[in-house]
């Protein structure tokens, strides 16, 4: 997707076959700054503190973490460390387990000699086929919009979609994956315009999705993330579209916190509520979603604190409210596939 005209993704392999470019995300919207990981251990620091985040591109920086480590030692032993090490950043998204699966059983039986050249090839394709995988997703949920369109009468102005948190380009190689068919419709010429709630605490729907949607110049108003229930009671809500972070064989659906009441006061008012779902965040080993998938557990701090710009022009963190004797920060929640 493009920003001030000019085509960016969120990741990019440098020209140098070493090194890899990211947008650091915990500075959007207040500044556009990208970074360079030269090391194994600087993509899994991306992925920990989130400067890389989202479900697709954090299985794309993990591919491309193993592909860095093994310039540094290709031995079987530096594979399974690199694997280990980015296993341990965050613990909810699937897809970083996928892709160092499939990194593995690309790499375990190739000689140490040929590892760098190989991993970092089957990164850059890993990263390739997120691009056609939500380019898809975009294909098909146009037809979704569009049939919601054909489905209202005339003269209602545009059909408003409400989302969760940030599932746009910023969260995978490109596109998104909620936002790609919102983004196809828009340069269809089709009248959308998106509810995006704010996500707390973290902020991804208000700093980031707000910010992309912006930069593309789809309509879109940020809202509290307590507010779409009302919205949907009031008819200003058409339908629903998510992202998920790890999708069970049965179809239930975990995805940042919040996720799981909008899906409640989407069914309560008969909204439909999309999942915009690639395939390798599928987990096949997993059958019920609120028993089996493991939920990330946030530092605390996080409840009560608003990150912003300073009067000195710095980016920080800074507690919004007196600090809470206890604070609990689940991160994730689990919509089952029947709601
Ligand atoms: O904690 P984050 O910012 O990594 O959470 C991201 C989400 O919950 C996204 O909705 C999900 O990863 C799907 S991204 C296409």
């Amino acid at each position: 997707m493009k920003v001030d005209g000019s085509s960016r993704r969120p990741i990019e392999a440098g020209a140098d076959g070493r090194t890899v470019v990211v947008i650091d995300q915990t500075r959007l919207p207040h500044e556009f700054v990208t970074l360079t990981l030269t090391t194994m251990a600087e993509a899994a620091q991306a992925i920990r503190a989130m400067l890389v985040r989202g479900a697709p591109l954090i299985g794309a920086t993990a591919a491309y973490g193993v592909a860095l480590a093994m310039r540094e030692d290709p031995t079987d032993q530096g594979l399974a460390e690199a694997i280990e090490t980015l296993r341990a950043t965050r613990p909810t998204a699937v897809n970083l387990f996928w892709a160092l699966e499939r990194m593995r059983g690309d790499l375990q039986d190739q000689a140490p000699s040929a590892r760098a050249e190989i991993a970092w090839t089957r990164a850059g394709a890993i990263a390739e086929e997120d691009v056609a995988i939500n380019s898809a997703i975009g294909d098909h949920g146009l037809k979704l919009i569009e049939a919601a369109v054909a489905a209202r009468p005339g003269g209602q102005g545009p059909l408003n979609i409400l989302t969760h948190c940030n599932a746009g380009w910023l969260a995978t190689v490109d596109w998104g994956t909620a936002l790609s068919p919102i983004y196809k419709a828009h340069d269809a010429g089709i009248d959308v315009h998106v509810w995006v709630d704010e996500t707390r605490p973290r902020n991804q729907g208000a700093s980031l999705t707000a910010w992309e949607l912006g930069a593309h110049g789809v309509p879109a108003t940020v809202i509290v993330d307590n507010a779409g229930g009302h919205l949907m009671q009031h008819g200003m809500v058409d339908l629903c579209i998510t992202g998920t972070d790890r999708t069970t064989a049965t179809g239930d659906v975990c995805n940042k916190i919040g996720t799981y009441l909008k899906a409640l006061a989407a069914h309560d008012n008969g909204i439909p509520f999309h999942v915009a779902l690639p395939g390798p965040t599928i987990d096949w080993t997993v059958r019920d979603g609120v028993r089996e998938i493991p939920i990330e557990e946030r530092d605390g701090a996080e409840v009560g604190q608003v990150t912003g710009r300073l009067q000195d022009g710095r980016i920080a963190a800074s507690p919004a409210q007196p600090p809470a004797p206890r604070a609990a920060n689940p991160a994730l929640s689990v919509t089952l596939a029947w709601a």
